[in-house]
């Protein structure tokens, strides 16, 4: 039989509350399972969650009683961890091809199999999984070359290497093919410069180590330093480069812009090669936290519905709201997002609506949150939205398959207007943050004191985010 169930445990972890939500599954049978089982009656709802976390115990560590923890109906044995090591693990199938020692980069990809755990790979693999497959991949191509003066691999290897890491994944429960990565990334592609020595006379490697050694998560998406020297190494190669390769090789021109973007490739293998696994993995991912905030990835089908029920509308008003919902609904059925990019969600979605003639704030109306962009059946109805800079989905003997989601979460989505768009730049960490408002859900759906609630808790992401 088929059983899914939930646990939430809350930390109080500095003034940053974190809910941690982990999963266990008796009897896991794939995606299937996981949505019909989704859609099931919670064991646990967000209500019963947020009432028992009053606003006093905001910034204190929070207590659940463990009567709101649901009883185990079933003996502990039957209820082993989901855990990718003992679930549906297999030898993998290798191209015998590919030379190269993997157990070399087994820390990487121990995080890559639990990142991108299939049952969770389709919600989780914009924001979790595929930074950390491409972090991976560059990884690879560092240690692949250890021993050699080259950046990239031949077409052939890499077609091999490729697929035989793609096998490794699946081999361990991971679902890697949902990225945007193929094994003509290991090649470096258009680049024209793919060994260290070129790369080294090129480039300003020391800025390039410098900028990228320890980069810090709150400065970089706000004021690059490392992708800025990046970009810098991969305009050198790219145009500097181009005049070596003239000669020799490529017929017909490839354009500049996918150059400079494959340049970008062999400028991170030569990192790998140079920094230490963890560091390199550790700046792969800020990077690719700073680009997958920047865009909202959810797709929103033309509102015609919710524009035609709200666009007359001065008072809260059940047709509009419902339908609404009903829209929204339908959108956050979509992924996992992060906090920052539910903001750009809301904003591009309050934009559609703007168009359409809905001149009132219909997200303060009808009581919309910024959680409610992000997908909720996977953690029983409860809402989650992941913090801007995602942690590694873990995996833990005692308590199966865990993720972090943020508990400030259930603020205003923002109405876009010319004046909050300015406040809404993330990127000043110098300015004075405004003063934590409450939390507090209004308990009358429809009216919220403030469209402003939402500001204070996003910096505060941003600064606590140094402490996590
Ligand atoms: C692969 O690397 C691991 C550790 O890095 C080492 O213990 C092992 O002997 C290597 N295997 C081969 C075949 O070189
Ligand atoms: C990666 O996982 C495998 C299988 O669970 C384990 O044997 C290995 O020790 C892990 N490697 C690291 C570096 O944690
Ligand atoms: C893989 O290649 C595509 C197209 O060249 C590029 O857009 C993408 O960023 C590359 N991904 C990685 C991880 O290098
Ligand atoms: C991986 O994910 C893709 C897209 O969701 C799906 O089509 C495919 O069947 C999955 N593969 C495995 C092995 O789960
Ligand atoms: C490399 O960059 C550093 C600054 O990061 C600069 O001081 C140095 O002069 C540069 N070296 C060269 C050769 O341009
Ligand atoms: C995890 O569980 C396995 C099997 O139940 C056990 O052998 C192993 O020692 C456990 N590991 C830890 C770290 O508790």
């Amino acid at each position: 039989m088929r059983c899914f169930k939930a646990a939430v445990s809350i930390k109080g972890f500095l003034c940053h509350s974190l809910l941690i939500f982990t999963i266990w599954l008796s009897s896991f049978q794939g995606v299937d399972a996981l949505q019909e089982t989704a859609g099931a009656s919670s064991l646990i709802s967000s209500t019963s969650v947020h009432a028992d976390s009053p606003i006093s115990e905001l910034f204190e560590p929070i207590e659940i009683s463990p009567a709101v923890i649901p009883q185990n109906p079933y003996p502990q044995e039957s209820l082993p961890p989901m855990n990718p090591s003992v679930w549906n693990t297999y030898d993998p199938v290798l191209t015998g091809r590919c030379p190269m020692n993997f157990s070399a980069i087994s820390s990487v990809i121990n995080r890559t199999v639990s990142d991108c755990f299939a049952p969770f790979a389709p919600f989780l693999g914009n924001v979790i999984c595929c930074p950390q497959v491409s972090s991976l991949l560059h990884i690879f191509l560092g240690h692949y070359n250890s021993n050699s003066d080259q950046l990239v691999l031949s077409k052939a290897a890499a077609s091999d290497c490729f697929s035989d890491i793609t096998s490794i994944l699946a081999s361990r429960g991971a679902n890697s093919s949902i990225c945007p990565v193929k094994a003509l990334n290991l090649t470096g592609g258009s680049c024209p410069v793919k060994d260290v020595t070129t790369f080294e006379k090129m480039v300003n490697t020391s800025k390039l180590l410098d900028s990228c050694s320890l980069v810090d998560p709150i400065k970089e998406c706000c004021r690059p330093v490392c992708q800025a020297a990046i970009v810098e190494a991969a305009v050198l190669l790219s145009v500097g480069g181009s005049t070596i390769a003239a000669s020799s090789t490529v017929v017909g021109q490839p354009s500049e812009v996918d150059a400079l973007s494959d340049c970008k490739g062999v400028v991170f293998s030569w990192l790998s090669k140079k920094l230490s696994m963890d560091a390199a993995n550790t700046a792969f991912r800020v990077l690719s936290a700073c680009k997958v905030n920047k865009v909202c990835p959810l797709e929103f089908k033309e509102p015609s519905e919710v524009i035609k029920a709200c666009r007359t509308l001065a008072a809260p008003n059940p047709s509009c709201c419902s339908s609404l919902n009903a829209y929204i609904a339908r959108i956050q059925n979509q992924m996992l997002i992060t906090n920052r990019q539910a903001i750009n969600c809301a904003t591009q979605f309050g934009s559609m609506l703007q168009k359409g003639g809905v001149m009132t704030n219909i997200f303060e109306l009808c009581d919309v949150d910024l959680k409610d962009f992000s997908f909720q059946g996977l953690i029983m109805n409860v809402g989650c939205l992941l913090r801007s800079l995602p942690a590694d989905v873990v995996f833990d003997n005692f308590t199966g398959v865990g993720f972090t989601c943020d508990l400030s979460d259930n603020i205003a989505a923002p109405w876009p207007s010319s004046s909050s768009m300015s406040t809404l730049t993330l990127c000043a960490p110098e300015m004075s943050l405004p003063a934590l408002p409450t939390l507090q859900k209004s308990q009358n759906p429809g009216y919220r004191s403030s469209g402003f609630k939402f500001v204070a808790p996003i910096f505060s992401f941003f600064v606590f985010s140094i402490l996590l």
